[in-house]
């Protein structure tokens, strides 16, 4: 157990250097309302339970906490203050000066890069003025956006200022989600998106422009975009590809495109002074909301953006300062305190945007999204703690996992300019000058070079391309992230012996899910429990489904007691959306079983797309009824890579790895222990909890997964592992990757 544990440190330690970029994109979320039995010392959990529930139901607003309640009537009454009509906030914006140089520059190349401030009116402004040129007769002006959210509200955004409809001449795509129609001209979509429609379509022949817009971001969707429209606007002479950027990288993009012109929208910023912290902080949150509270009381006018990591640590501070303005009285001025992240419910993302009412002062606590995706006028106070939430992955273990590293030093950059956009501005750092000269990285590192590939790879090849080691990137990943991207493929039995795409990766190619996911669901067609696959699937695209706020946690228990199904907990989704389907639809079940109805209607969404995909690609349909065996065999044909085995003194073993793991304490198998188990997702706190399991026999293992597991030869084998009898082929490659390397070449 030691030796687990020093393991875990290291493994921790390791991703805490892997520096980042948040993965708000990602539609994983590692804060479910649990609380951990082993809370890392000071960790706050009682804002755990107030996530989601604005959403819940229609009315019910009354069972949001005080700050959430008061935020809501304060915004509703002071309602819209800005002098500015929208067209002249539109003429304000600092593109709006050099609208027909730009339209020239777009007319005399094919492809332009354009860097200007967060806020200069690119992502809203230049769709526009496109349009208006007529850039849009033949084909859309499609607009890639790193996250939902993003897509989503500027697209809002960008309607509204051209007072038509939403999904109608301006429409937005993100997966599970298309608002677009037949008159949809300009159209925001993420770029996930529109590396799902390269695919199906390598020369976009329905677009005319196209922007990687927040290409800075760096997603691996856009640095694969990067190297597929190269391609394509080599073929299609009449596509414009427009490359925006809020940083520097500009020179950098242009090389990589042929050393196409810049084009720069000046900024109208103003100095900021950038204040360190005198000694390192350690506890960064503590200090952000006692550095809220100071310039509150004593600092001039003007609202404030704090950075956080995530959406539970930004309502429990917005909880704490609500409790401390409170505790002050009224004879202090009024603090409008707005979280920002992207699972907020839209209602409260417009409030962010209104001015605060004279005599009081606006505080706004956001992930990295309001770095360069959200732009929020007012702010001269910038409180930044210096951390980023982001998704690594250790291809050695092949996992993924989100972690709090510290952000690099052009992220810090682009936080303190956010704080001289109306006038001059203070920007706060809570780490010292040398940790942010000697600690940081200069740069982030593109996602692509530290994230699971898998799913990249198969798009790739799914396009017929076979050669990724000279794929052109912009920065390659490393070389082994592509092996463990290749074998993870080849013993799901999507590539084959050569490495190129069998019938099944293609099928899994087309579905809109990561290839174990796919896998499980094409294999589930097979096994005939498609139905009750589709549902988990669904289910498990979700985060949150169960409800469990702190003061009625042993009713909610109870009530989630009621579902939990011996086999595990991929049936206890099912079982629970099938109860609701029996409600026909109902919120005031929800209610009653402590669901969240926001989150299992949008199950129920996702579930009717892909539901979509299986008639278009002729999958059948059929149900297995209670034989849920069957469902557990496609788990494992999917989820092989995640399997785990009891140890004799303490919990699990991977596996893969061997690597010491937990049955998560919300698990209906957490006083069941069975001998195997396939989880869905590792969670990393203090030990590394499987989230999602269920049981499973061990020759299914061999039987799904010929080319990852084998039994054991019983000559070769000591006593203790004869018992066991079944083990991975560890490293399949070990030995061949020189092979590997060159039959990749052909
Ligand atoms: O893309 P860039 O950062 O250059 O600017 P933008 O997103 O086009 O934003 C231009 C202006 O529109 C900013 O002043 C934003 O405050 C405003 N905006 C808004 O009011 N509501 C949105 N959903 C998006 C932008
Ligand atoms: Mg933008």
């Amino acid at each position: 157990a030691l030796a687990g544990a020093a393991l875990a440190k290291e493994r921790r330690e390791i991703k805490q250097q892997q520096v980042n970029d948040e993965m708000e994109a990602v539609p994983k979320d590692l804060n479910q309302p649990w609380v951990d039995p082993m809370p890392e010392p000071g960790e706050r959990n009682f804002a755990s339970d107030l996530r989601g529930i604005a959403a819940t139901n229609g009315g019910g607003r009354d069972k949001d906490p005080e700050w959430k309640k008061t935020l809501f009537s304060k915004a509703t009454s002071y309602g819209k203050v800005t002098d500015l009509s929208i067209q002249e906030q539109r003429r304000s914006l600092p593109v709006f000066k050099l609208r027909t140089n730009l339209i020239q520059a777009v007319s005399e190349n094919q492809v332009l890069i354009v860097v200007g401030d967060t806020g200069s009116g690119k992502t809203t402004q230049m769709t526009q003025y496109l349009y208006e040129e007529g850039f849009a007769e033949n084909g859309r002006i499609g607009c890639t956006q790193p996250r939902r959210v993003a897509a989503t509200s500027v697209a809002k955004r960008v309607a509204e200022e051209m007072g038509v409809r939403l999904g109608q001449e301006v429409g937005y795509t993100i997966r599970f989600e298309d608002c677009t129609g037949p008159d949809t001209a300009v159209k925001y979509l993420t770029d996930g998106i529109l590396q799902r429609e390269i695919l199906v379509d390598p020369l976009l022949q329905a677009y005319s422009v196209i922007i990687l817009d927040e290409a800075h971001e760096r997603t691996i969707a856009t640095d694969v975009l990067f190297g597929l429209l190269k391609k394509t606007i080599r073929a299609r002479p009449d596509l414009k590809l427009i490359v925006t950027s809020a940083t520097l990288d500009a020179e950098k993009f242009s090389q990589y495109f042929f050393n196409c012109p810049i084009f720069t929208i000046p900024g109208r910023t103003f100095p900021v002074d950038v204040l360190y912290a005198k000694e390192p902080e350690s506890d960064y949150l503590d200090a952000s909301l006692v550095t809220v509270m100071q310039i509150h009381l004593f600092e001039p006018a003007g609202d404030i953006l704090l950075f956080l990591t995530g959406q539970e640590e930004i309502d429990t501070s917005c909880e704490i300062l609500f409790e401390r303005m409170k505790a002050l009285g009224p004879m202090v001025p009024q603090l409008i305190i707005l979280p920002v992240y992207s699972a907020l419910p839209s209602d409260m993302q417009s409030k962010i945007f209104e001015p605060a009412p004279p005599g009081s002062r606006k505080i706004v606590i956001s992930t990295n999204i309001a770095e360069t995706s959200v732009t929020i006028d007012g702010i001269f106070y910038v409180i930044d703690p210096g951390f980023v939430k982001q998704g690594a992955y250790d291809p050695k273990l092949g996992m993924d996992s989100l972690v709090v590293t510290p952000i690099s030093q052009a992220q810090a950059r682009q936080r303190a300019g956010r704080a001289g956009r109306t006038g001059p501005g203070k920007c706060y750092r809570l780490y010292t000058e040398a940790a942010y000269r000697n600690e940081m990285l200069p740069n982030t590192i593109p996602e692509i070079q530290r994230t699971n590939l898998a799913n990249t790879v198969l798009t790739l090849k799914a396009m017929g391309i076979n050669d990724l080691l000279h794929f052109d990137f912009m920065d390659p990943p490393p070389v082994q992230t592509l092996l463990t991207a290749l074998e993870q493929l080849y013993s799901l039995n999507a590539l084959d012996d050569e490495g190129l795409l069998t019938r099944m990766g293609r099928r899994m190619a087309e579905l809109p899910l990561d290839p174990a996911l796919a896998k499980m669901l094409l294999i589930s067609v097979d096994l005939k429990c498609s139905e009750e696959i589709l549902t988990i699937v669904s289910m498990l695209s979700v985060p949150n489904i169960f409800y469990r706020p702190k003061e009625k946690q042993a009713v909610a228990d109870a009530r989630r007691a009621k579902f939990q199904q011996p086999e595990g907990d991929h049936l206890t989704l099912l079982t629970v959306f099938n109860g609701w389907k029996a409600s026909n639809y109902s919120n005031s079940w929800c209610l009653e079983q402590y669901v969240q109805a926001r989150s299992i209607r949008r199950s129920q969404d996702i579930r009717k797309q892909l539901l979509s995909f299986m008639d278009r690609y002729k999958h059948d349909m059929v149900s297995c009824g209670k034989n849920y065996t069957q469902v557990r065999r496609a788990i494992c044909a999917g989820f092989f890579t995640h399997a785990a085995k009891k140890d004799p003194t303490e919990g699990y073993k991977t596996l893969v790895e061997g690597t010491p793991v937990f049955i998560h304490p919300s698990s209906a198998l957490y006083n069941k222990s069975p001998e195997w188990l396939i989880y869905h997702e590792l969670v990393l706190t203090t030990r590394e909890y499987m989230r999602e399991v269920t049981a499973v026999e061990p020759k299914w293992l061999v039987e799904v997964a010929p080319r990852f597991f084998q039994v054991a030869d019983a000559n070769k084998i000591s006593r203790r592992k004869r018992r066991e009898r079944i083990e991975p082929l560890l490293k399949p490659y070990e030995g061949h990757n020189d092979w590997r390397i060159s039959k990749v070449r052909h």
